[in-house]
This record gives structure tokens, sequence and C-alpha cells, in this order.
């Protein structure tokens, strides 16, 4: 926060004596990949309620083409695959939680392939394809680049499957609520009913992303960061926050929303070319279209400013019709949507906010630092990524660490209903203040255009303090205020993180991974060969 601001606890007035609650073993707040599959863990055990911002369709999940990074043939080897995450990630990926992952993958996968995942399959063996930054074909998919909603609908129907699950949808977390001794002890939210108070011996937090902090994201709307401003307030360890990573290919269509364009297609040999038709992929790195991410990206916006463009293309004109079809249905849908016919047309593609690799602080049990709060997925910071994520290790991330959330929340749990949790007296009004009220729609449009300018794919200190101090002026007038609306909570908690976020860019004075400093454009291991944590200290 800036020193303009009130630190507040809680965005909204609480008295748990007059509202509506309810009671469980373990609570899941988000249902994606990670936190369905924490859920699914957890239910062995205790009662579970999972409740998610939207539909169960609404998740980074549900929309991931590519699909889950994992060893899954003999040529292939777990140390290939780590040292092709630790060689991304830069340097800071933690090794114990790279080897973690990356050897838990290929069971886990075989589980899901067990309870119906139609992975596509090539000669009975689950079928692999590249993906930039892997020297193996390792990433599974399924239904070609439906891989996420194959995944998710398995999961959905799993857990409902199970009576020890219970799934609340349209279901908004304001704040964790915390005891005296600073534990944990559930959340406090709005369904259609209206505010609830779910107390909860064990909380996961599994809310995805917060790519809509940006004016150009591949993430549904739902991602506006709010588990990592929840867990902000609650006093939780941030980590990483700097490291927002960009997917290089969203299809531009003025006007439209972006909408991711997989990287197995370049995997599979499409090829990035400019507006004069030139592939430029090998003036920038030796990999060309498979390089780095974060590469990748940057060389695109090089080129479009070489050329004058406001994207570059992707050509899969040699592709055959047939297989691209067949291969890419989302891609082929959403290309003919807009009148591109990929056989003969080039596909306009640019970068935008795609994965944020910051979140929470987690360990190898997925305990974070406030006693019963777990996380997992996207919003964790496990440390699997270091600097920079590769392609499809988040789905494999989600379902590891989904898993060992669910376990860590759940063991000490004799039987469903055995946990204890009880009502606790909660009394919270916030001061108001009277100063004027801004349109928070549009503080949150002029928001995502700022971060997009100042805090994108290269930053520098001048920009950053820029934002910084927009930010801090935003929020004087909208942390200020008590809200009873989904969009204006999703609004503070945008302009907390967005702060946060341009403050630890501002702390990383070098150039690392995903974060690209044009005044630092070195990576500087002596002095940032390390994480920046951020807390409030509540
Ligand atoms: O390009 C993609 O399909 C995205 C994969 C990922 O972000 O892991």
């Amino acid at each position: 926060m800036t020193d303009q601001t009130e630190f507040r606890r809680y965005l909204v007035a609480i008295d748990s004596i007059s509202t509506h609650q309810l009671f469980t073993d373990c609570l899941v707040i988000g249902a994606g990949i990670a936190g369905l599959r924490a859920a699914i863990e957890a239910a062995e055990h205790c009662n579970v309620i999972v409740v998610c911002k939207g539909s169960l369709q609404d998740s980074n999940t549900w929309l991931a083409q590519g699909g889950i990074a994992s060893v899954l043939d003999e040529t292939d080897s777990f140390e290939s695959h780590i040292v092709d995450t630790l060689n991304t990630g830069c340097g800071i990926s933690d090794k114990e939680i790279v080897d973690l992952v990356v050897r838990q993958g290929p069971r886990l996968i075989e589980q899901l392939l067990r309870w119906g995942t139609d992975f596509d399959l090539t000669d009975g063996h689950i079928a692999t394809t590249l993906e930039g930054g892997h020297s193996h074909a390792r990433v599974a998919h399924a239904h070609g680049d439906e891989t996420g909603r194959i995944i998710t609908e398995v999961l959905i129907k799993k857990a409902r499957q199970n009576p020890n699950i219970k799934i609340v949808e349209n279901f908004c977390g304001v704040d964790l609520l915390s005891n005296d001794d600073n534990k944990c002890i559930g959340i406090i939210g709005q369904d259609k009913r209206g505010p609830q108070i779910i107390w909860a011996t064990n909380t996961i937090l599994a809310t995805g992303g917060a790519g809509q902090l940006y004016r150009e994201t591949t993430n549904p709307e739902i991602a506006t960061g709010d588990g990592i401003a929840i867990a902000y307030r609650a006093g939780a360890v941030l980590q990483d926050l700097e490291f927002m990573q960009f997917h290089p290919t969203t299809l531009y269509v003025a006007g439209a929303s972006r909408a991711l364009v997989t990287e197995t297609l370049r995997g599979e040999g499409a090829i990035l070319r400019d507006s004069r038709g030139r592939a430029f992929m090998k003036d920038y790195h030796e990999s060309a279209e498979l390089a780095p991410r974060d590469i990748v990206s940057r060389a695109i916006l090089a080129q479009m400013l070489k050329t004058k463009s406001t994207n570059v293309y992707l050509d899969v004109r040699h592709f055959k019709r047939e297989h691209f079809a067949k291969r890419f249905p989302t891609i082929s849908e959403l290309c003919e949507s807009f009148g591109i016919d990929v056989s003969q047309n080039l596909i306009p593609v640019r970068p935008s906010a795609h994965y944020m690799i910051g979140g929470v602080k987690t360990d190898a049990k997925a305990a974070t630092s406030i006693k019963n709060l777990y996380a997992c997925g996207e919003i964790a910071a496990t440390g699997l990524h270091g600097a920079n994520r590769l392609g499809s290790n988040s789905l494999l991330e989600g379902l590891v660490f989904g898993k060992i959330a669910g376990q860590s929340a759940s063991q000490h749990i004799k039987k469903p209903g055995d946990s204890g949790i009880k009502h606790q007296r909660i009394k919270h009004q916030p001061t108001y203040s009277n100063r004027t009220l801004l349109n928070t729609s549009d503080v949150r449009n002029s928001l995502r255009a700022l971060m997009w300018r100042n805090v994108g794919i290269t930053r520098k200190a001048q920009l950053l303090t820029e934002a910084q101090e927009i930010i801090g002026f935003w929020q004087r007038y909208v942390m200020d205020k008590t809200f009873d609306q989904p969009q204006d909570w999703e609004c503070q908690n945008m302009l907390t993180v967005a702060l946060l976020m341009t403050q630890a860019a501002q702390m990383r004075k070098e150039s690392r991974g995903v974060h690209h400093r044009s005044d630092f454009t070195n990576i500087n291991d002596k002095n940032f060969k390390k994480h920046i944590e951020i807390t409030s200290g509540k």
C-alpha cells in the first residue's frame, strides 16, 4: 500500500452473529485443475466445500489449449524435464520443488486417464508434442487443443460424484477470516442470497491468475488477482509478483478480445512472419519459433516496432487442412469466426498477459505462511517456475500441488465433520471516508491500460514510478470506500495487486526471465539471484 492509503484488513463490515453461515472441514476457493484436484483429495478424509466466483467453466484451466507437460515416454527422462524447467526458470527455480513436480507428473496423469480423461493417443499411448524450451516432445493434449476443458470436465464429474464435496458457484470471496492467533478460519463472501461466512478448519486458495490486470490478456474475466489481494490483507507472504508471463501469440483482431493461439502450433511447425511476410525469429534466437516465451514475446514487439505494425502473423498455410481442423479445433473455430481461412490466410497475433508466476508463497506441502491456509495452482508461488514458466508446466503444477494441498489440509481429520470448526465472533466496522467516489469501471479500464503500458513486457524505473503514483492516487479514492458488489471488490483487489506487482518490478533492478528492464538489461546474480517477498505484516 502507499502511505496515502490506510491499510484495511477487511474490505467489508462483518458481524458474524447476523451473517448466514456454513461450516466445513476444508474450504477450497477456486475450481480450476488445482482447486478441483485438491477437493477430490481432501474429500478422502473430510467434508469439503468448493466455491468459485463464476461458473465452473470460468477458469484459466478451462481455456488451456497446449496441454500438460510430463515425462510420458521412455525416450524422455525426469532429468531432462528437470533441466529444461530449471534452465527456463533462469536460476531462481526451487530445485526440490522442480524435482517433486516432475517426478509426480506421470503417475497423476495416468490417474487422470483412468478417471476418463480422453487424452489424444498414438499407438495406445498418450500422444505428446513440443513447446518452446522443452528438449523433448512431452506435452500431452486432449481433443487436440481442448485439453483444459476435457480435464476440467473429468474433475468436475469426479467431484460431483463425491458426497463429501459440495460445490457452490457464483460465490464471490471477499476476505479470509482469521482469529486472534492469526489462524485462517474461513472466508466472508457473497452469493446470490447475500453475505455468507464459511467457517473452515483448513482453507485452500486456488483462485488462479491475474491476467485481467492487463488490457491485453488470454485470461477469463474472473482472473482479477483476488486471491493474491485477499491473502495480502490476511498477512500472507507473497513472492515473485514481478513475474507476469506474456504469451507471444494471441489472436489480434482490432476491437475483439484476445484469445490464445496455442504454442503447440509453433511446436508443430507454424512460422512467425512479420507484416512483410518475413520469418524473423532466427534473427533473435537459434531456436527460432521454439525459443522461450519471453524471448519470442520481446522479438515480436521488436519486429512490430521495426515494421511499424500492430501485430505479426502465424503462418500455418502448409498444414494439411483436415489435420489442422482435427488437431486444433479451437483455433480453427476461432479463426473461422473472424473469416480467417488458415489454409490461405496468415493468423494475426501479438503478445498478451497470460500467466502469473508470482503469488502466495508456499512450501512443498502447499502451506502458506498463515496457519491452516494452503495455496495451489496459479495463485501459489511454489518456486517451480523461477523467473519464467516452461509452457504446459502449469497444469502439471496444478495437478501435483492440488493433490498435495488436499492431503495437507485433510490428513489430520479422522472422518468427515470431525474437525470441530465452530462459530467464532468476528465484528469489524471499516472506517469510511468522504473523499469523492470514482467510477470503479473507469478505474478498472484505466488501470489495465496503465499496466499494459508501464508494467508490461519491458519495464523501466521512470514508467514504474509513474505507475506507482497513478495507482496510489486511484487507491486513495477506491480503497477508502465500502462496496457491496463483486465488480467493486475486484477493482479494489486489482489496485492492490497492481501496486504490489509494480513495487516488486521496481525492486528487481535487473532483467531475468519474464521480467525485462530496459534500464537494467543484464541478469545480476550478485544482488538478485533470490525471490522478492512482500507482506502486509498484518
Ligand atoms: O500455448 C499454449 O497452449 C499455452 C500453454 C501454457 O500456457 O502452458
